[in-house]
C-alpha cells in the first residue's frame, strides 16, 4: 500500500506517522511519500518519520520530494495537509477581521474566506495531478476551510472525503469520562464542517443507549469548561456544541479576548521553530509532547481509519465531510455535511439523521448558503463575489462590514489571488 501526503513537510506530519506506526495492523502501508515544497523542513521532518518507524519496527520506506507528480504515481490514498502562505497568511485572517469588531479566525468567518479563496485553486490543481497519476486513488482532505475545499473537489469528481479531528476528540473524550474504549462511543453528530453538535452520545453501536443526559449530568462542569462555554447553556441545549460555536454563541466575548492576546498563529509559528529544532535532533525517535499542544489531537487516527475503511471496504461508520443527498433535507444535496457516514471501496455514505431542531437548522442552513458562494468566489474571482459570501456569512451580514472587510481581504491576499 503507497501513501501519499501533500504538505508532507508540515510540523504535524510527526503525528500521522506515528498513527501509522502504532495502528500498523489496520493499515498495512509499505511505502509513504512525504511531498513539500520545503526542502529544509522536508528533510528534518522526513528523518524524524523514518526514525519513529524504525523504532517500532514498522517495514514502511518514507520518501520525501518536492515532486508531486512523482510523488503520487500509483498511490493508494492521496492526503492532503497544506497551508497555503503558511502561518504567516493564517496571521493575517486572525488579525485583520478584528478591526471591523468581526472574529479573526482560521477557518470562521472572514478569515476562513479569506483561506478558503487562497486554498481551493491550489487543491484542484494538485488534485487534477493526482487523477492524472494515481487515477483510482483516493483523497482525504484535511486541508481547511474543509467543507469549502471537499466541495469543490467532489463537484469536479474527485474520489475525496473530507475529514476533521472534532469528532474523534469529543469521542476520545466521553469515552475517557465514561470510562470505556473509544470504539464503544458512538456520536450523533451532526452539522458541517467546524459547526456542528453532539446530539446524543451511543454506547456499544450507533444504536446503543444515549448517555448524553447521563455525561452532562456527570460532568457537565468539565465539559463546558473545555469549550469556554458557560455550563449554563451547555444544560439548556442538552447538547454539546464542538468548540467552534463559540465563534457564533459568544462572538462579540470572543473579538473582545482576541483584541487583548497575540494571534493564535503566532503562538503555533513559535511551536513549530520549536518542534523542528526537536525534529533536526538524531536522537528523538518518537512524536515529542509538544506536538499535543497543536489542536490536530488524534488526526491521526482518524486518517488511519478513514485510509483503512476506503482502501479496505470495511463498511464502518465513520464522521467524515460528504455530499448531503438529503441526509439534511433542508439543504441542497450538493452541500457538504459533516455526519456519521458509512465507509466502503465506494467512498462514504452519510447514515440518515433525525430531524434537526431550528435552532441549529437555522445556522446550518445560513452557513451552507454562505459556503455556496465562498466557493463560487473561490473559483471565479472578483470583488462581487467576495462582498457577496461576506454579506451572506452569518456573523457579517451587514454591508458597511462586508464592504470593509472584502477591501481588507483582497489587500491583504493578492499575492495569493490570481484575479486581484
Ligand atoms: C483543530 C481543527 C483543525 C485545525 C486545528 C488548528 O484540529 O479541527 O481543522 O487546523 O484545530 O490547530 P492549531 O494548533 O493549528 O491552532
Ligand atoms: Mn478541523
Amino acid at each position: 500500500m503507497k501513501l501519499a501526503v501533500v504538505g508532507g513537510g508540515s510540523t504535524y506530519t510527526p503525528e500521522l506517522i506515528d498513527g501509522f506506526a502504532r495502528l500498523r495492523d489496520t493499515l498495512p502501508v509499505e511505502e509513504l511519500v512525504l511531498i513539500d515544497p520545503a526542502a529544509e523542513r522536508l528533510e528534518l521532518v522526513g528523518g524524524l518519520a523514518r526514525r519513529i518507524l524504525a523504532r517500532q519496527g514498522h517495514p514502511a520506506t518514507v520518501v520525501t520530494t518536492a515532486d508531486l507528480d512523482a510523488g503520487v504515481a500509483d498511490a493508494d490514498a492521496v492526503l492532503i495537509q497544506l497551508r497555503v502562505g503558511g502561518q504567516a497568511a493564517r496571521e493575517q485572517d486572525e488579525t485583520w477581521p478584528l478591526e471591523c469588531g468581526c472574529v479573526g479566525q482560521e477557518t470562521t468567518g472572514a478569515g476562513g474566506l479569506a483561506k478558503a479563496l487562497r486554498t481551493v485553486p491550489v487543491v484542484l490543481d494538485i488534485a487534477e495531478r493526482v487523477r492524472r497519476a494515481a487515477p483510482d486513488a483516493w483523497i482525504i482532505d484535511f486541508t481547511n476551510p474543509v467543507g469549502i475545499v471537499t466541495r469543490a473537489l467532489l463537484q469536479a469528481g474527485h474520489r475525496a472525503v473530507g475529514l476533521c479531528n472534532v469528532a474523534i476528540g469529543f469521542q476520545r473524550k466521553f469515552a475517557a469520562l465514561l470510562d470505556v474504549a473509544p470504539e464503544q462511543v458512538h456520536l450523533d453528530h451532526v452539522g458541517l464542517n467546524h459547526l456542528t453538535w453532539e446530539r446524543g452520545v451511543r454506547l456499544g453501536g450507533p444504536d446503543g443507549e444515549n448517555v448524553l443526559p447521563k455525561l452532562l449530568a456527570e460532568h457537565g462542569d468539565a465539559i463546558a469548561a473545555d469549550l469556554h462555554m458557560p455550563r449554563q447553556i451547555v444544560d439548556r441545549l442538552g447538547v454539546v456544541p464542538s468548540y467552534y460555536l463559540r465563534y457564533y454563541y459568544a462572538h462579540d466575548e470572543v473579538v473582545r479576548e482576541l483584541r487583548t492576546r497575540p494571534s493564535r498563529a503566532a503562538e503555533v509559528a513559535a511551536m513549530e521553530k520549536q518542534l523542528l529544532e526537536m525534529y533536526g535532533d538524531p536522537a528523538l525517535d518518537e512524536k515529542p509532547a509538544l506536538l499535543a499542544k497543536r489542536g490536530g489531537a488524534f488526526y491521526s487516527e482518524a486518517a488511519v481509519a478513514l485510509a483503512s475503511s476506503l482502501l479496505r471496504g470495511t463498511g464502518d461508520v465513520q464522521v467524515v465531510n460528504a455530499y448531503n443527498n438529503g441526509t439534511l433535507p433542508f439543504l441542497p444535496d450538493d452541500a457538504v455535511i459533516e455526519v456519521p457516514a458509512a465507509v466502503d471501496a465506494t467512498g462514504a455514505a452519510p447514515l440518515p439523521v433525525p430531524s434537526l431542531e431550528p435552532l441549529y437548522a437555522g445556522l446550518v442552513a445560513h452557513v451552507t448558503a454562505y459556503e455556496d458562494l465562498a466557493l463560487e468566489a473561490a473559483l471565479r474571482g472578483g470583488r462581487d463575489r467576495v462582498f457577496a459570501a461576506l454579506l451572506a456569512h452569518p456573523l457579517i451580514g451587514q454591508y458597511e462590514y462586508a464592504e470593509a472587510l472584502t477591501d481588507r481581504l483582497i489587500a491583504h491576499n493578492r499575492e495569493h489571488l490570481a484575479w486581484a
